[in-house]
């Protein structure tokens, strides 16, 4: 399937349909499925990827685990893709809070005879939720401007991470469309380019200039005084505004708070997590060392020593000027327990 306009996911004609962000920028690739394994496997891979969006992935994919299922069998059925689901990434909360969500579903509708149809429904009003969500962090967003601002990101926290327009860089395009956005940095990314193969795709798409930088270039920006202020996504807050993010975030906000720049997280609430206090709690993927060892599947380093390779950092709350969710805007210090 080929749409001019890009999606990130969608739900059609019975089949789950979710773009290849793997094979980004250089082709578009939809793959349709019904399997919810097929689905947990897109997740490990990246195929699919960022922290809302795998929540909605995951809403899905527990749907279609009981498509076609007898009654009997639906509660082995669905527990054993929930498990399945659960194991794929462990950083990214919305995953386990959309799951949660099914869970609910499932247990207050066990007995209906048309159990996958309710489930479906629930994955699509996640889904919506999520667009919702959206845009109401770029709305706002906008009162992070202060005027006319040239503004660095990380990762990729667009429609391709999201299920509506994304929630940094929602913040970007609102702002942008607004008038309010000079420029954007968006740093490469390393090691997987989520920056410099897919938030480049979505600043092209959207008109948005910009350049994108390798990461070790942003101190050096930030001293050349180029940024106005930073925004970032989120895969995990703690309850006192810890941050897990996608890793090289961190050193982003330990340089701009040397330099005085401001440093924004933008997320959806379904990124706070009511059971984690503090960022020291936050579990972090490790990915493989292959995926730093190799580019384009060429070996471009020898086998006979390990790597590093955390997904994620966290940045600690002191270092984040403020937090943009749908429902608000949050300074320092943080308290997200009556949220
Ligand atoms: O490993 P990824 O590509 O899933 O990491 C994504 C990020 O770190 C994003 O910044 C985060 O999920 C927020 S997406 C709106």
């Amino acid at each position: 399937m080929k749409k001019s306009n890009y999606f990130s996911l969608d739900f059609i004609n019975g089949k789950f349909v979710f773009l290849d962000q793997t094979k980004l920028p250089l082709s578009e690739i939809y793959i349709e499925t019904e399997s919810y394994k097929q689905i947990a496997e897109a997740i490990e891979k990246l195929e699919v990827r960022g922290a809302p969006l795998i929540g909605i992935c995951a809403a899905y994919a527990l749907a279609l685990s009981l498509k076609d299922i007898p009654k009997k069998y639906s509660e082995k059925a669905f527990y054993k893709a929930v498990e399945r689901l659960a194991r794929t990434r462990p950083t990214a909360v919305n995953l386990f809070w959309a799951i949660d969500e099914m869970k609910k579903v499932f247990e207050a509708n066990k007995n209906s005879d048309n159990i996958y149809k309710v489930l479906l429904n629930r994955a699509k009003e996640i889904h919506a939720d999520d667009i919702e969500k959206c845009r109401k962090i770029g709305e706002n967003g906008l009162r992070i401007f202060k005027h006319k601002s040239t503004i660095l990101t990380h990762c990729n926290t667009g429609k391709l991470a999201t299920g509506g327009d994304g929630t940094a860089f929602n913040v970007i395009k609102t702002g942008f469309e607004k008038g309010l956005v000079e420029f954007v940095y968006a740093d490469e990314t390393r090691p997987l380019l989520q920056g410099l193969r897919l938030t480049s795709f979505e600043l092209k798409k959207n008109g948005i200039p910009f350049k994108i930088q390798s990461d070790s270039s942003a101190a050096t920006l930030m001293q050349k005084s180029k940024i106005d202020f930073v925004v970032v996504g989120a895969d995990r807050i703690a309850l006192n505004g810890d941050t897990a993010n996608k890793i090289g975030t961190y050193n982003l906000a330990v340089s701009a708070n040397y330099h005085n720049i401001p440093f924004y997280v933008a997320a959806p609430s379904t990124t706070i997590d009511k059971k984690t206090i503090k960022g020291d709690d936050i579990k972090i993927e490790f990915r493989n060392k292959n995926e730093l060892t190799t580019m384009n599947d060429q070996k471009i380093a020898p086998d006979d020593y390990d790597v590093y390779s955390p997904a994620f950092d966290v940045t600690p709350a002191y270092l984040i000027t403020g937090i943009i969710t749908e429902k608000d805007v949050y300074f320092f210090p943080y308290n997200f327990i009556n949220e």
